[in-house]
């Protein structure tokens, strides 16, 4: 996703800046630019790709500084969103007299557009974001106070979004706003200097102090300090870059399981309102003569594919099957044209999906890919892109891709059943509702968090592990006991809790570890039957449920929610929170566990 820099000081800017944008790499990107305002002029530079492109811009256009006096800057790297990643769309974007930089989507640019193009402003992009300096401007101009004229711009915006904002009108000064998208702002080691980043690692060795903005907080920055409109806490810097980019967590893991609450927000920004969902970047005909999805993953897509396959059926009314891309890729299947094809992959490059994905497109199958990877082999292949936008995965064992790729799938069942017109819109709307509150489903409290620590310790022997569910619970156990072979190097296989009596249960007894998925709202007699027959057999449970079950020897409570897709997640950060720590306690590398790449691209 985006990343944002920006520096007030009497040192040389631009390299502060690309420092920083390099620093931010990992978020992901595909431009990046800076603009500079020293002596009452602007300099501004764009370029495609990586930031060395843009470093070369610049350095071939001799462009320098003055030394020893004040300068500010802001600087960006663009993950595409609204607009492809061409120059003119890549940030900072000027006004007559502004720059701004962005980081989120701003779900009414539409209409603003609209309204300032009526009053006379020139657009170039096809972003959200130039809207943004363009109403500044708008409003400055109305009554020449450059703090009030931010301040009604940000009242106008809606979505999330972190803002830079720096202006001829206003010299050595940065607006700034975080609403949704992560924005620190730090003091340098040079007195009178001001910088801010996305992360904190740009920060690191270049300040000392640093705030971690909360939502809604705004204000203005100045080279001798820094007015909010509401208190904030400075805290010391970290002072390695490494634990840097993990904000503070263990692990990359860990921080990723965190993250998923902001990540999935991401995910859903502009893409749906209250009614509808809404996805640009697929044409209103896809199923025009399609009578069947079929989708092709590995691994955790896999997974993924599989609870979207009860949605599909459910919730859009459409056939779908899915399948393992190294199964599929030798079966000699039979593709006709009315299958919609869609392959699902963080990576966008992992070699079996990819070429099921070019069997589709040979037999001349209507293809979707919903990666997480803009300009991967996939995005380049299918007719149509999704991305999940879950930012870079460092861990090795998959955690954001699959709660951000099963978002994207339940919305595009809503979106399928939309276009088919097969539920009531007010369905959609309620969905839509229960959508909205999954980033809170996806939220690590403490106490669950140091429940799973506790009795991790309890599991890390036995004969083996069996993770059951049921109906959609029946993927998320599949996938939670992947996620436990991966980092623990544990046995653990992931069943249908109504198939274990038809053989499994054999293997019942005290050193046979049961992990139960017992939803509240989706067949909770059925599953608690299941677990009872395994009880009886002495195989140790632990379950994992919103309602208290007795014959559980663990219990790991999830909150009370109203829809099973709220107890899904839940439930999946469990699982992945479980794995994590009891792969701890083994003492094995939780990132980079052995044997396994994070992309697979050969056979
Ligand atoms: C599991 C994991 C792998 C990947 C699989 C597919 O934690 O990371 O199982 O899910 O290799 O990768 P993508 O999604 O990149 O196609």
């Amino acid at each position: 996703m985006c990343g944002i820099v920006g520096y007030i000081g009497e040192q040389e800017p631009t390299k502060i800046l690309l420092d920083g944008l390099k620093e931010l790499e990992y978020r992901g990107y595909d431009s990046a630019g800076i603009a500079i305002f020293q002596n009452r002029k602007f300099a501004n530079f764009k370029a495609i790709g990586k930031i060395v492109n843009l470093e070369e811009k610049i350095k071939k256009s001799n462009f320098s500084t003055d030394a020893n006096k004040p300068s500010v800057g802001i600087g960006h790297t663009r993950w595409a969103t609204h607009g492809k990643p061409t120059e003119l769309n890549a940030h900072p974007h000027l006004g007559q007299y502004s720059y701004v930089v962005h980081n989120g989507i701003i779900e009414n640019y539409k209409e603003l557009k609209e309204d300032l193009i009526k009053k006379g402003h020139k657009f170039v992009s096809q972003t959200d974001t130039e809207v943004i300096v363009h109403l500044f401007e708008y409003f400055f101009n109305k009554d020449k106070n450059a703090t009030k004229a931010f301040k009604d711009t940000i009242e106008k915006l809606k979505g999330a979004y972190s803002i830079l904002l720096i202006t001829q009108s206003e010299p050595n000064t940065i607006f700034f706003i975080k609403h949704g998208s992560p924005l620190a702002v730090a003091k340098g080691l040079n007195s009178e200097e001001i910088l801010f980043a996305s992360s904190d690692a740009p920060l690191i060795g270049i300040a000392k102090d640093v705030a971690y903005l909360e939502d809604g907080v705004y204000g203005v920055a100045k080279p001798d300090g820094v007015v909010f409109n509401t208190d904030v806490n400075w805290t010391t810097l970290p002072s390695s870059k490494q634990s840097a980019q993990k904000d503070g967590f263990r692990y990359f893991m860990e921080k990723e399981i965190y993250e998923q609450k902001d990540v999935v927000t991401d995910t859903m920004i502009g893409r749906m309102d209250d009614e509808h969902i809404i996805f640009d970047e697929l044409d209103d005909k896809i199923l025009d003569g399609i009578n069947e999805i079929k989708i092709c993953a590995c691994g955790t897509s896999y997974h993924a594919a599989l609870s979207a396959s009860y949605l599909f059926e459910r919730v859009a009314k459409i056939r779908c099957n899915v399948e393992i891309a190294s199964e599929f890729r030798y079966k000699q299947p039979l593709l006709t044209k009315d299958i919609l094809f869609v392959v699902i992959s963080q990576s966008g490059e992992t070699a079996d999906t990819l070429e099921a994905l070019k069997m589709a497109k040979k037999a001349s199958l209507k293809t979707l890919t919903v990666c997480n990877v803009d300009n991967s082999s996939m995005t380049r292949t299918a007719d149509f892109t999704i991305l999940t936008r879950a930012g870079i995965e460092k861990g090795v064992a998959s955690t954001k891709a699959f709660s951000t790729q099963t978002v994207v799938l339940w919305m595009l069942s809503l979106y399928f059943a939309q276009l088919k017109k097969n539920i009531p819109q007010k369905e959609i709307a309620k969905n839509i509702d229960i959508l909205r509150t999954i980033p809170n489903s996806l939220k690590v409290e403490d106490s669950l968090h140091e429940k799973c620590r506790r009795l991790s310790k309890r599991y890390l022997h036995g004969h083996g592990f069996f993770f059951i569910g049921r109906d959609i619970f029946f993927p998320l156990a599949l996938e939670g006991a992947l996620k436990l072979k991966e980092i623990s190097y544990l046995h653990a296989e992931g069943y249908p809790a109504g198939e274990m009596k038809h053989g499994p249960i054999a293997l019942a007894d005290p050193e046979l570890f049961t992990i139960a998925l017992m939803p509240e709202h989706l067949y909770y007699d059925k599953i608690k039957s299941n677990v009872e027959e395994l009880s009886a057999r002495d195989s140790t449970i632990c379950a994992i449920s919103p309602l208290d079950f007795e014959l559980a020897d663990d219990f790991i409570k999830v909150e009370k929610t109203k829809h099973y897709m709220n107890e899904f997640f839940e439930m999946l950060v469990v699982l992945q929170l479980f794995s994590m720590e009891v792969s701890i306690r083994l003492g094995n590398d939780v990132d980079m566990p052995r044997n396994l790449a994070k992309s697979v691209t050969v056979e």
